[in-house]
């Protein structure tokens, strides 16, 4: 499953996405609660939230502050459980699993895209892709031929030696997504990817979805802004911690 996209000695391209363009469920949420205590209050963030996301698919999760997007992000990134309810990704129940557990779903199947990039300053471009394969057993020659191909890819191979400060808002968002490809992750899960860019940058990080979208990557955006969710072919709405229904 996930890194099988990349066989041993390939070097990955967008094409390359392991998905199965039929109509096979990777996530699926049931019922989905989530409570937070804060001392001895209790707030309910999410109610019955169940949806299915379909491999090859491009979704955005959209709704107004503090409706619940960044809580559903954190449960569909493995970065946290759900109080009740079963959230299954490609068919395994990942709602119980321990820090640990999380952390391996975390690194194998899901690539981040955060608003505010998250590059490490002191590593240059190739070596912030590259850090993802650190954990694997990938020799450091297929490391850089793989890291190299991404950023190829995203538009970067200009910039490889760059560090985060050296390059533009856009350039390190567009290499903060080949971080997120280099494993071959089943998902790529962003959150307000576009949230920090000017409209010419924001264009082209949508862009750079939509090819991966059409490559057949599967794509969820988090975000509030109603024209980086006009991008995706389904959105779903969220509003004080409940789905809205589809119109
Ligand atoms: N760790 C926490 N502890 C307590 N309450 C929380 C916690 N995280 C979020 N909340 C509450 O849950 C609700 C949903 O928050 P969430 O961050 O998911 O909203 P959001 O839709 O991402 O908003 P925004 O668009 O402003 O980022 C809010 O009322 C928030 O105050
Ligand atoms: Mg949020």
């Amino acid at each position: 499953m996930v890194g099988d996209s990349l066989a041993e000695d390939s070097v990955p391209v967008l094409g390359d996405a392991d998905v199965d363009l039929g109509r096979e469920v990777l996530l699926q949420l049931v019922d989905i609660t989530k409570v937070y205590q804060l001392g001895s209050v209790r707030f309910q963030a999410l109610t019955s939230v169940s949806f299915e996301i379909y491999h090859g698919e491009y979704v955005a999760i959209t709704g107004p502050s503090g409706s619940g997007k960044s809580t559903l992000m954190h449960l569909i990134g493995c970065l946290d459980v759900p109080t009740s309810g079963q959230l299954l990704i490609d068919g395994k129940d990942v709602s119980r699993l321990n820090e640990l557990e999380l952390a391996q779903i975390r690194n194998e199947q899901i690539g981040f895209v955060f608003q505010q990039f998250n590059l490490l300053a002191p590593l240059t471009a190739l070596q912030n892709v590259e850090l993802p394969l650190m954990y694997g057993s990938h020799t450091k020659r297929e490391r850089g031929e793989r890291s190299l191909a991404l950023l190829e890819r995203v538009g970067l191979a200009d910039h490889v030696k760059h560090r985060p400060n050296e390059l533009s808002g856009g350039q390190q968002q567009r290499v903060a997504i080949a971080r997120a490809l280099v494993v071959g992750p089943s998902l790529i899960l962003a959150d307000e990817p576009t949230g920090n860019l000017d409209s010419k940058n924001a264009f082209d990080v949508l862009t750079l979805f939509d090819e991966l979208h059409a490559s057949g990557r599967t794509i969820v955006v988090i975000t509030h802004d109603s024209e980086v969710a006009s991008r995706a072919s389904r959105i779903i709405r969220i509003r004080d911690g409940k789905l809205e229904p589809t119109q």
